[in-house]
């Protein structure tokens, strides 16, 4: 049901809010695991391919998606919440071709939010809207409420899974969450530095036995990104791969991750729209406890 304040927001009319948003979250339980990497380089790929694309720091405590492109964000979404800057005053051009929404640090409860709050996150990405065709969300690591609610919000959830016993583990238990408590029942993994050729699928299918036979959940494979030093370096230059090393076998992974996504299927009707997207990031979560053992 809609909260009140999106009520108000019916009858004011945003044109913005039919139109069709793929919204693809980028998490993975472990930190470290190459979240950031994926996204900011995931942004660059379908901006290459003339996707409006705009990219969201969704890591509320340890924002760094600004520092992966060398850029200097003066204003953050907590401005936008707060009624001091609109949207377009906070975001960020990145050289790639797309947008860079700088993370909110501090507000890192999105549930917590007031109607206030609500109304003016809901006009900020209607107004947004009308400009974009995929919004992709950087999280933060582990189970915090905003990795939850972003994951729960996206109409795509990707699980970034590398090959460490930990990083199985705490995307076992992300996974569970959201499957669970939040109603995410379908994900997709792509497995990162990966060291041979084909290691991805055999990692994917590890996850896979243990997920299915425990969990009520659909993963499909999104791919795998290779171990590349051209990547590590690009980094520390903060630049996306993809225009440092465009030749660079992670790079050649990502644009075929774009091909994929693009692929991908946007939701029709409601479901498919910004409004959808806000409503479900503010929606709080099931009462049932998080326990993941
Ligand atoms: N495919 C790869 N090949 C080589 N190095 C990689 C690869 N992916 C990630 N890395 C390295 O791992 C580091 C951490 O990656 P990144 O910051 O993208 O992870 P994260 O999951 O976003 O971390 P956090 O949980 O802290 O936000 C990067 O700085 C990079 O050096
Ligand atoms: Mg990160």
């Amino acid at each position: 049901m809609a909260s009140p304040e999106l009520s108000v927001i019916h009858n004011t009319r945003l044109d913005g809010l039919a139109q069709p948003v793929q919204v693809i979250a980028i998490t993975g339980g472990k930190g470290g695991v190459g979240k950031t990497s994926v996204a900011v380089n995931l942004a660059t790929a379908l901006a290459a391919r003339r996707r409006r694309v705009v990219l969201l720091d969704g890591d509320l405590g340890l924002a760094n998606a600004d520092v992966f492109l060398g850029l200097s964000p003066r204003y953050t979404l907590a401005h936008v919440l707060s009624g001091e800057r609109t949207l377009d005053e906070i975001m960020v051009a990145a050289p790639q071709g797309f947008q860079l929404i700088p993370a909110a640090a501090g507000a890192a409860d999105l549930a917590q939010m007031g109607p206030t709050e609500h109304l003016g996150l809901v006009q900020a990405f209607s107004a947004l809207a009308t400009r974009l065709d995929v919004l992709i969300v950087d999280t933060a690591a582990g189970l915090a409420h905003s990795v939850l609610q972003f994951s729960q919000a996206a109409q795509q959830v990707v699980i970034v899974i590398c090959d460490e016993p930990a990083s199985i583990t705490d995307a076992y238990a992300l996974v569970k969450v959201l499957s669970r408590n939040h109603g995410v029942q379908r994900f997709r993994v792509l497995a990162n530095q990966i060291r041979t050729p084909g290691g991805g699928l055999e990692l994917f299918q590890r996850f896979e036995r243990v997920a299915a036979r425990f969990l009520d959940v659909t993963l499909e494979y999104a791919g795998e990104i290779p171990e590349d030093d051209c990547l590590r370096r690009s980094v520390r230059g903060q630049r996306p791969v993809l225009d440092e090393f465009p030749s660079s076998a992670a790079s050649r992974a990502f644009k075929k991750l774009a091909a994929h996504a693009d692929t991908w299927p946007v939701a029709a009707g409601p479901r498919g729209n910004i409004e959808f997207f806000v409503e479900r990031l503010v929606r709080r979560p099931a009462a049932r406890p998080q326990v993941v053992r």
